[in-house]
Order: structure tokens, then sequence, then C-alpha cells
């Protein structure tokens, strides 16, 4: 079995973080930039258990000291079912990452989506996109307990989606490419403990809660159209707008919401945190040859962990 490395990418939610846990749509895409990668290779010694070694998180031990719902633990055994081994042979995982942890760049699942390939690819287990994202999906389960299964399709697909739970995916087709300029807050943030706080105020409030969801779910509607047409401007009033809604849902802070007035201050189309928010990461969209001037601008403000993508 030669050693195998398989990548996986980052991943931004263009619009309907939260409301698609209640079932409405949202568009995410992937971000190449940032990636996780998983590398395998054979142990020759028969006598050596299997080893997981994970420098970004200071992991270097057998997986069988791992918990048992461990994602890694998770996926192993997922793909042993796959292929309906009964024993898996000695192995070194190695597992590195350059997409910064909580921050809503789905560092978790591409770990994960990256684990699973290539341990299907490594053992020669056959395999399609909707495997590697079920078993991703099952270990998003463990950062959080209700994901809505957005992170692990678009990244296990690595292509624009919209997304509804229980229903096949779409596509999202770019009508003219975008630029959009991704800022960390410098918050970390769990996706776990803002997901369960909108639950809190949906379940307090149903009525007032869920008609926020419902506007965000017809406003994901119409971006994925305007994003067809390439009406940029119009794309950008989507996003402040979506921006507002998750204000309302509670998820925004004050950093994030003075991310989104420097970027409109400087000129951007529009602006919004992406992901759970309590932190973690937004983006701006803006003309391509503007984004160079709001990144020095967001530089000088403190912000210097940016990321420049151009969505096509
Ligand atoms: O983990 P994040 O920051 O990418 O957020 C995920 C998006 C949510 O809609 C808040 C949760 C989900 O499972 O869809």
């Amino acid at each position: 079995m030669p050693r195998t490395i398989q990548k996986a990418p980052g991943k931004i939610i263009l619009f309907g973080e939260h409301a698609v846990v209640y079932g409405q749509p949202a568009i995410a895409v992937p971000i190449p930039q940032r990636y996780a990668t998983a590398t395998i290779e054979p142990i020759i010694r028969g006598d050596e258990p299997t080893r997981i070694i994970a420098p970004d998180i200071q992991m270097d031990i057998p997986i069988d000291d791992l918990p048992y719902e461990h994602p890694f633990v998770q996926i192993t055994k997922l793909v042993k079912d796959l292929g309906k081994l009964h024993h898996l042979p000695a192995m070194k995982i190695h597992i590195h990452s350059t997409i910064p942890v909580s921050s809503g760049l789905g560092s978790g699942a591409a770990v994960s989506v990256a684990l699973a390939r290539a341990l299907c690819t490594f053992l020669g287990i056959e395999h399609t996109n909707a495997d590697i994202s079920a078993m991703a999906y099952e270990a998003e389960k463990y950062h959080h307990g209700n994901p809505s299964g957005i992170d692990n399709t678009v990244i296990a697909y690595s292509r624009g989606i919209f997304y509804q739970r229980e229903q096949p995916i779409k596509w999202i087709t770019i009508g003219r490419p975008i630029d959009l300029l991704i800022v960390n807050s410098g918050e970390q943030k769990s996706t776990r403990i803002m997901v369960n706080q909108v639950a809190e105020k949906v379940a307090v409030n149903p009525e007032y809660y869920n008609q926020i969801i419902l506007n965000v779910g017809s406003l994901v509607i119409q971006a994925k159209k305007i994003l067809e047409s390439g009406d940029i401007e119009t794309l950008g009033k989507l996003m402040l707008k979506n921006h507002q809604y998750l204000q309302e849902l509670h998820v925004s802070t004050s950093t994030l919401d003075q991310l989104v007035m420097l970027a409109m201050n400087a000129g951007a189309f529009g602006a919004k945190l992406s992901g759970a928010g309590g932190g973690g990461n937004m983006i701006i969209l803006a003309d391509h040859e503007q984004i160079p001037d709001i990144e020095h601008m967001i530089h000088q403000a403190g912000f210097s962990n940016t990321i420049h993508a151009t969505i096509q």
C-alpha cells in the first residue's frame, strides 16, 4: 500500500448560516487557499499500532487512545464499514491544516473529508463524494450537536452549493467572478454555543425568530438568482441585509459589526459575518481593483489575517 496524500479545501458561507439549521437554504463556496491534508503511510512493523500525528493540535498518539466519539475514530470506523473490512492494517496518519480553527472556515469538516478520502484511497475502497460527505457529517456532530450538513457537503464536493437539508444538492452558477476579502476578527467562537444560543431564542419566542429565519431563506433564494445574473451591487446589498438578520439573531459581535462598517465606509458593495458568528470570519464583497485598498485599511485597523478569494 503506497503512501497516500489527500487534500480538502476550507469553505465560506456566502448566505444563509443559522437559518440553514432550520431547513432554509444557504449558499457556500470552497476556499482552496486554505486546506487540510491527510497523509497515510503503512507501518511495516506489525506490532506497532495505528498512530495519529497532528502537530497543529499537539497530537501524536495511538488512535486507540482517543475517545470513541472523536472524529478521527469515527471516520476510521465509517471507512472500515464502507469497505466491509474486518480489520485495518497499522498506519501512520499525519493530519495538517492551514485553516484556522473555530473561525467559520470549516476546519473540522475539511480535516474529516481529507482523512476519509485518504483512508479510502489508501485501503483501496471505492467511494463517492456523497460517501465522503456523509462520513464527515457524522464527525461534524462531534464539533456541534446539530450540524446542518452544509460544511461537509461543500467541502466534500469542492464546488459552490445551494444547500438545503433533506433536499438534493443544487450547484450554484456564478454569472461574473466575485472578489471577496475574508477577514478574521481574531475572536474564536464555538459553533455549538452559537447554534444552541439561537435555538434557545427560537424556543422562547418562536413567532419572532422563525420569521427572521424565513426572511433569510427568501433572501438566499434571491441571492442565488443574483449570483447567476452577476449583478454584484445587488449582491452586496443582500449581504448587508443578511448581516442585519444575523444581528437580529444575536450572533454578531461589536468587532464583526465594526468590520462591516469599515468595509462599507471604504466603498465595498456589501459585507457580513460568515459562519456561526460570535467571532470568527466576516466577508467583504468589493470590486477587484478596490480589494487591495480595503485590505490595507483593514490591516491598519489591526486585522492582519485576511484572504483575498476570487469566486468563479
Ligand atoms: O462552523 P461555522 O462557523 O462554519 O458555522 C456553520 C454554519 C451554521 O449555520 C451556523 C451551522 C450549521 O451547521 O449550518
